[in-house]
C-alpha cells in the first residue's frame, strides 16, 4: 500500500504492451461499490474473498497483462499458488515512510494510523518477499527485472562454465574454461564448433557469456544449439554489449559471405551487467557505444547521450529491453532499433568492415535524419559523434544498402523519426532520394 503500484503499474503495462488489470478495480466493479465502500459495508473478510477470487481469474486468464495486486492479496494460500504458476511477481520498493507519506490522506480503510500502518508493513513484507521473483522503484528499473536484467559484479553471474573473450578475461582476471578470440574474429563456424565439441555440459547447464557483442553473440549461438539449448548468461563487457547486443535475445554468427546470417532467438536466463568492466575499454570501444546511446536517445526522446555512464547504460537496457520484450522475434516495432543502420550497414560492407561501426552508424544517424527533416537533431549528432565521411566506393555501398534485408522489391526501407522518442518503421522512398543521402555520406 502507498508503493506507487497504480501508477507504476499502467505505466508497466504501456512499456511492455500489454494489458494492465487492477485486482481493486475489478472487486469494485464486480461487487458496484468502491473498495471502501465494501470494506464500510461488507467488512475486510467479504472483502478479502472477492479479492482472491479476482486475482485468480486475472492471473488464469492467460493473456499477458500487467497485474496490479492489492496490498493484502497475499494473505491468501490461492493468490500466492496462482502468482507462482502463473506470474513473474514484482515486489515493488518503498520505504514505510514513503508509503506512508503517499497513503497517509487518502483516507484507504488500512491506513488510518501511521503506528497500525508500519506494523502491517512489518507484518507483510516477508510475505511479499517470499513471493517476489524480482523488484524494482520504478518503470525501468521494472522493464529490467522482466527481462531478467540486473546490475551487478560480473563475479555474480553463476553458471556451470564460463565462455570469455581472451582479452577480457585476461584484463579483468576471469578464469573461463573456455576462451574465444577478442572481438568479431570470435563469430565463426569454426569457434561455434570448437566450443559445441568442448562444452561439457547437460541440458539443465547454464553457460556463461563474458565479452562483448562478439563474444555474448556466439556464446549464446551455441546455448541456443547446443542439446537443443540451454540457459545462457551473458556478462557484456562493452558499451555496446551493456546498452545493446546483450539484451534482446538475438545471437548468431557470420559467414564469410555476410555479418550474422545465421543465428537463433534465445532469451538469456538472466543478463548481468557490470558496469566497472568498462574501465579497461578502448577508446574506439567507446565511441561505438556512444553511437547506440545516441540512437537510443533520439529513439526515447531523451538526450540520454548526456547522462553518465552508469544511467546511460541503465535506461538504454531498459528501452531496448522493453522494445524486445514487446516484439521479441523481430516481426513488428523491434525494426525501429535499426534508425540509422540501413546506412551504416552499407557503409561498413562497402569498406570490407574496416568501418568502425559508430562511425558508420553515426553517418547512418545523419542520413536518417535528414531524411526525417530533423535539422537540430543533424546537428547534435555532429557534435555528439562527429562523424567523418566514409573514404568507400559509392557503388559498392549502394548495392550493398539495396542488398539489405529490410529492402523489399529493390525499394530500400527505412527508419525515420517524425520526432524524437517516435519513430516510423519501413518507410519506403525512392531510391533517388535514398542514394542521394547515402551519396552524402561518402567522401
Ligand atoms: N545480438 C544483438 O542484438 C547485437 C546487437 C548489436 C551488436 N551485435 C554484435 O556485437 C558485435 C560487436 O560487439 P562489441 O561492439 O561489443 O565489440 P566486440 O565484442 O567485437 O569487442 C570489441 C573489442 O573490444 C575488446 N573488449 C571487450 N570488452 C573489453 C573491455 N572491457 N576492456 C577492454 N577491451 C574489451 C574485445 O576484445 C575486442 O577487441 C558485432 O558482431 C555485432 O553484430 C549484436
Amino acid at each position: 500500500m502507498g508503493a506507487g503500484k497504480s501508477t507504476l503499474g499502467p505505466e508497466l503495462a504501456v512499456r511492455l504492451g500489454r494489458s494492465f488489470v487492477s485486482v481493486d478495480d475489478v472487486v469494485a466493479e464486480r461487487a458496484g461499490g468502491t473498495v471502501e465502500q465494501i470494506f464500510a459495508t461488507r467488512g475486510e473478510a467479504d472483502f478479502r474473498e472477492l479479492e482472491e477470487r479476482a486475482a485468480v481469474d486475472a492471473l488464469a486468464n492467460g493473456r499477458p497483462a500487467v497485474i496490479e495486486l492489492g496490498g493484502g492479496a497475499l494473505a491468501s494460500a490461492a493468490t500466492g499458488i496462482a502468482l507462482a504458476e502463473a506470474a513473474f511477481t514484482l515486489l515493488v520498493e518503498v520505504t514505510p515512510g514513503e508509503a506512508w507519506e503517499r497513503v497517509s490522506r487518502s483516507g484507504r480503510p488500512l491506513a488510518r494510523d501511521e503506528a497500525e500502518f508500519r506494523t502491517l508493513y512489518e507484518k507483510r513484507r516477508p510475505l511479499y518477499e517470499r513471493v517476489a521473483d524480482g523488484r524494482a522503484a520504478d518503470a525501468d528499473g521494472a522493464v529490467l527485472a522482466a527481462a531478467g536484467i540486473r546490475f551487478a559484479s560480473h563475479r555474480e553471474a553463476r553458471g556451470d562454465t564460463v565462455v570469455a573473450d581472451e582479452r577480457v578475461a585476461e584484463l579483468h582476471g576471469i578464469e573461463a574454461a573456455h576462451l574465444v578470440p577478442a572481438g568479431e574474429q570470435a563469430k565463426t563456424v569454426l569457434e561455434a564448433e570448437r566450443l559445441w565439441r568442448g562444452l561439457r555440459l547437460d541440458r539443465g547447464s547454464r553457460l556463461v557469456a563474458v565479452g562483448g557483442g562478439s563474444t555474448t553473440d556466439l556464446a549464446g549461438f551455441v546455448a541456443a544449439t547446443y542439446m537443443r539449448g540451454i540457459a545462457w548468461i551473458p556478462v557484456p563487457s562493452t558499451l555496446v554489449g551493456q546498452v545493446d547486443a546483450a539484451i534482446g535475445g538475438k545471437t548468431g554468427i557470420d559467414l564469410p559471405e555476410a555479418k550474422n546470417p545465421v543465428g537463433a532467438f534465445h532469451w538469456p536466463a538472466e543478463t548481468v551487467i557490470d558496469t566497472t568492466l568498462l574501465a579497461t575499454l578502448p577508446e574506439e570501444e567507446w565511441a561505438n557505444g556512444l553511437a547506440e546511446v545516441v540512437k537510443t536517445g533520439l529513439l526515447v526522446g531523451d538526450p540520454l547521450w548526456e547522462l553518465d555512464t552508469a544511467d546511460q547504460v541503465r535506461r538504454c537496457a531498459a528501452f531496448k529491453a522493453a522494445v524486445c520484450l514487446r516484439d521479441p522475434r523481430d516481426e513488428g516495432e523491434r525494426a525501429q532499433l535499426n534508425l540509422g543502420h540501413t546506412f551504416a550497414h552499407a557503409l561498413e560492407a562497402a569498406s570490407g568492415y574496416g568501418l568502425p561501426h559508430g562511425r558508420a552508424l553515426g553517418l547512418g544517424l545523419l542520413a536518417a535524419l535528414r531524411l526525417s527533416g530533423l535539422d537540430e537533431q543533424v546537428r547534435m549528432v555532429d557534435a555528439v559523434l562527429r562523424p567523418q565521411p566514409a573514404h568507400v566506393d559509392r557503388e559498392a555501398a549502394w548495392e550493398a544498402l539495396l542488398r539489405d534485408k529490410k529492402a523489399q522489391g529493390g525499394k530500400p526501407r527505412l527508419v525515420l523519426l517524425d520526432a524524437p522518442g517516435s519513430a516510423h518503421i519501413g518507410v519506403e522512398l525512392e531510391p533517388e532520394v535514398v542514394r542521394a543521402a547515402l551519396d552524402t555520406l561518402i567522401e
